[in-house]
């Protein structure tokens, strides 16, 4: 079946043809960071129109790239949340419409089961495994059973690692979103310049922390006496992913233990992050376990990871209802076969 797969959670207007679930025909993504950077975040109104302005431009594009018309695709999967809801609902409104004219089924894809089954689009992966999955909403440690069948391990008790990744750069005077230039500057600086906090690290549950690493980073910019530049700069940029890859790995690797799941995902936009993926495989070898990560098309944000859910759940017969809602909050654990309102 070829799906026409919706994507507005957040900042990208995204859309991608599919094949059986598996195999991309396109996956078009129209950023809007362009706009969200002057205000240092996103503005959930702005948002909203952006979409409204993009989603039928980028649809078309999705379509043309894959070469094939409105009247071969055999199915619609969209994004029904957790995100901001006015964006949400742009792409689901798209959905819904095209599902209606063209009498096609709908389902309805948790944002961060398109994230999490990802790599399935490009490499075999056997069911359970362990995904942690980091973006700039969640920071999440799930037992992938099967596709709709997902249990939280852990998750953030405050911001999610994308999001600290964003304020800490904004703090140091960086662009947004500042995770990638914190990638780039870390990669030249020295991880153990200063030793900032690793919450939660050493009590006994999956749950992450960061919001205390980022307040250690604002107390040590607080206490220079100058403006942090140079190698300073890419000193406390390398100790500060030192720190978060350092919580992010290390309590991984302990859910694969304590799960005894030997295939872990890692998912997300931080899922780019080079010092996560260089520790994560380092420490997976040596434990045994395999680690996948999406190549980095499929990290960020995009349509074509709606696929993987979006195909299963209509191939066996579960469509959503024409009035299904957006949800701007949603447990990924009350996802899968909860496709009605
Ligand atoms: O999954 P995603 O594209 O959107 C959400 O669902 O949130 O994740 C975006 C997040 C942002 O916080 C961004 O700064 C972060 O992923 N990110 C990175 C890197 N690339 C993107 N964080 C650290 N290192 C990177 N290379
Ligand atoms: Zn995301």
């Amino acid at each position: 079946m070829l799906l026409l797969c919706i994507e507005s959670s957040c900042d990208e207007t995204a859309a991608a043809v599919v094949r059986d679930g598996r195999s991309i025909l396109s996956n078009v993504v129209a950023s809007q960071v362009d706009v969200h950077a002057r205000y240092g975040g996103v503005v959930p109104e702005l948002a909203s129109r952006k979409h409204l302005e993009a989603i039928t431009v980028v649809v078309d594009e999705a379509l043309g790239k894959a070469g094939v018309s409105l009247g071969e695709i055999g199915g619609i999967a969209v994004t029904r949340g957790p995100g901001l809801v006015g964006a949400l609902l742009v792409g689901l409104s798209v959905a819904k419409s095209i599902a209606f004219a063209r009498d096609l089924p709908l389902a309805g894809v948790h944002h961060m089961e398109g994230h999490i089954l990802a790599p399935l689009l490009e490499q075999e992966i056997p069911f359970p495994y362990l995904a942690l999955a980091v973006s700039g909403g969640h920071t999440h440690l799930y037992r992938v059973e099967d596709i709709g069948s997902y249990r939280i391990l852990g998750r953030t008790l405050d911001d999610a690692a994308g999001e600290a990744f964003d304020k800490v750069a904004k703090l140091l005077g960086l662009a947004y979103p500042g995770g990638v230039l914190i990638d780039r500057l870390a990669a030249q600086g020295n991880p153990q310049a200063i030793d900032f906090p690793r919450p939660l690290l050493h009590q006994k549950n999956l749950d992450f922390s960061f919001s205390g690493i980022k307040t250690a980073v604002l107390n040590h910019v607080r206490r220079q006496s100058g403006p942090i530049e140079g190698d300073q700069l890419k000193d406390l940029a390398a100790s500060f992913q030192e720190a978060v890859v350092d919580v992010l790995s290390r309590k991984t690797m302990r859910a694969a233990e304590e799960t005894g799941l030997k295939r872990i995902v890692v998912a997300g936009g931080v899922a780019c992050n080079s010092g996560l993926r260089t520790r994560m495989q380092t420490l997976a070898r040596e434990k045994g376990v395999s680690v996948h990560f999406p190549s980095p098309a499929l990290c960020g944000d995009n349509a074509a990871m709606l696929a993987v859910a979006g195909d299963r759940y209509l191939e066996e017969g579960r469509r959503a209802p024409l009035d299904l809602n957006a949800l701007a909050s949603w447990p990924l654990d009350q996802a899968g076969c909860e496709l009605s309102r």
